[in-house]
């Protein structure tokens, strides 16, 4: 991500004007090095809310400037507001000590002078979130996860346009729904809004947000379904969405524009299924559907249509019937992209699918874990299975298979829990002899 971050064209002017306070070599070379250090790292991670250093190319510069009145102003409001604060970080924060650009958390451009970041996370803040906030209008990162804020987001956050990162998770007292107003925020690239305690829809107005690359709003009660314009997020790259109460069918949009969507976890909810066509989530590696009622494998038909799909869970998903027949049209995982982050793995365990394995599962060479334990299956484990040798994880258990286990490495050396309890009828290492 820090590629993403130093190499963009705003970040490149960034670094000029950062430039202007140094001799010209020495910025040349700082310039350079930062390309170097930023080009060579391409994990989206560093587009967190938590990072120590601070990696969003704003730094605070000698020779602090003054810092504007409106921006003073804006920053008494919200400090007023606040109700406890024990840690006495807002100490420095008072009208005497009028330069507000080295309060604490306060972060100025060196050039305008206007506050650019304000970063509280985790020092036990407790009140409400000013909607004076506002008044700071050249603000790029907000950071104020783990405190302990109540009440409501203010909707006037959704004025600050140049915001690039705001987050505001782990406040489990942050109650009310997201504002519609957040679809003004287009160049906003990070937005975590998880473990509050937020409810109300997704905003209609989502995919106005068109530089959104990694949104987090795990953890929350947020209802309805997912908002047709979530489909224009054309840069997002990580999503989140897990635990929350969202429901319905995934709209066919979303999978017009969602090209950069690597990872998709929308398990714990209430979704039903996802458009028949997925060709156009062309990056999708990762989906976790795992506990959402999708009653058929069909409703997730077009999970085979994802061209670099590498990693499925539907675990405890009641997937009735007979094993889904888009498992056999899986397209082969490429191990180029199998990551520490991301497996080759299909996770059906738990629901209730009957009949038997299809022997096609077999040709999923670079499968490294498959758990269809939990299941209703009958019948014996295919031996084309013998092709899975990158195996590290297999789990048949508690179904009703029988028949001989592929006697072949890895399958003679998984753990007997591989294959039981349940599975009478099978035999062959791990487990006993079969009968003549
Ligand atoms: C804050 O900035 C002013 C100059 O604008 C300076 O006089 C003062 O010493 C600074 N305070 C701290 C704590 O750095
Ligand atoms: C979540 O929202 C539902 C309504 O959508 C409500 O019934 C439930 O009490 C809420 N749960 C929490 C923990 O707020
Ligand atoms: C899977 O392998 C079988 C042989 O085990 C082969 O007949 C079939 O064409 C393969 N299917 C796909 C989708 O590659
Ligand atoms: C395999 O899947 C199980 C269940 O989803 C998970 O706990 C485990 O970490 C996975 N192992 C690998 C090697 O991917
Ligand atoms: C398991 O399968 C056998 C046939 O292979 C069948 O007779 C038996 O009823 C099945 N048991 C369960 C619990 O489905
Ligand atoms: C297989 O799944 C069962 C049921 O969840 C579990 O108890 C067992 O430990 C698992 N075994 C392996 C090797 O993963």
């Amino acid at each position: 991500m820090a590629m993403v971050l130093f190499c963009s064209p705003t970040s490149t002017s960034r670094a000029t004007r950062m430039g202007r306070f140094l001799p010209t070599r020495l910025a040349y070379a700082l310039v350079l090095l930062l390309l170097l250090i930023g080009c060579a790292t391409s994990d989206f991670d560093h587009l967190s809310c938590s990072d120590e250093e601070d990696n969003d190319g704003l730094t605070d510069t000698p020779g602090a400037p003054v810092c504007s009145s409106q921006d003073r102003k804006a920053l008494l409001q919200f400090k007023n507001a606040i109700s406890s604060d024990p840690n006495h970080v807002l100490l420095d924060w008072h009208t005497s000590n009028s330069n507000c650009c080295n309060w604490t958390g306060v972060t100025c451009d060196g050039g305008t002078g206007r506050v650019v970041r304000l970063k509280l996370y985790n020092q036990n803040l407790k009140g409400r979130l000013s909607p004076g906030i506002s008044g700071l209008s050249s603000l790029q990162v907000l950071i104020l996860d783990d405190n302990d804020f109540f009440g409501t987001i203010p909707s006037s956050l959704g004025t600050l346009e140049s915001l690039r990162r705001l987050c505001l998770s782990n406040l489990p007292s942050l109650k009310g729904p997201i504002p519609e107003s957040f679809g003004h925020l287009k160049n906003l690239e990070l937005l975590d809004l998880s473990s509050d305690a937020l409810s109300g829809p997704l905003p209609s107005s989502f995919g106005g947000m068109s530089n959104l690359q990694v949104l987090y709003l795990y953890g929350n009660n947020i209802s309805g379904t997912i908002p047709a314009s979530f489909g224009l997020l054309s840069q997002l790259y990580k999503t989140g969405l897990s635990n929350n109460q969202i429901e319905g069918r995934v709209p066919d949009s979303f999978a017009f524009g969602l090209t950069s969507l690597v990872f998709l976890d929308l398990s714990n909810n209430k979704i039903t299924g996802l458009p028949k066509d997925l060709r156009s989530l062309s990056s999708l590696q990762l989906l976790q559907m795992s506990n959402n009622p999708l009653m058929s494998g069909d409703s997730v038909e077009g999970i085979a249509t994802a061209p670099r799909i590498s990693e499925i869970h539907l675990s405890s998903c009641m997937i009735k019937g007979p094993f889904p027949a888009w498992v056999s049209r899986l397209p082969q995982p490429d191990p180029r992209y199998i990551s520490e982050e991301v497996t080759s793995s299909l996770d059906l365990s738990s629901n209730a699918i009957s009949g038997e394995i299809p022997p096609a599962l077999g040709n999923l060479t670079n499968l490294q874990n498959l758990s269809l334990e939990n299941n209703k299956l009958r019948g014996s484990i295919p031996t084309s299975f013998v092709q899975l040798q990158s195996l590290q994880r297999f789990n048949v258990s508690y179904n009703n298979l029988s028949g001989k286990i592929p006697q072949a490495s890895p399958f003679t050396t998984f753990d007997k829990s591989s294959y039981t309890p349940g599975n009478r009828g099978l035999c062959g290492l791990p487990l006993g002899p079969c009968k003549s």
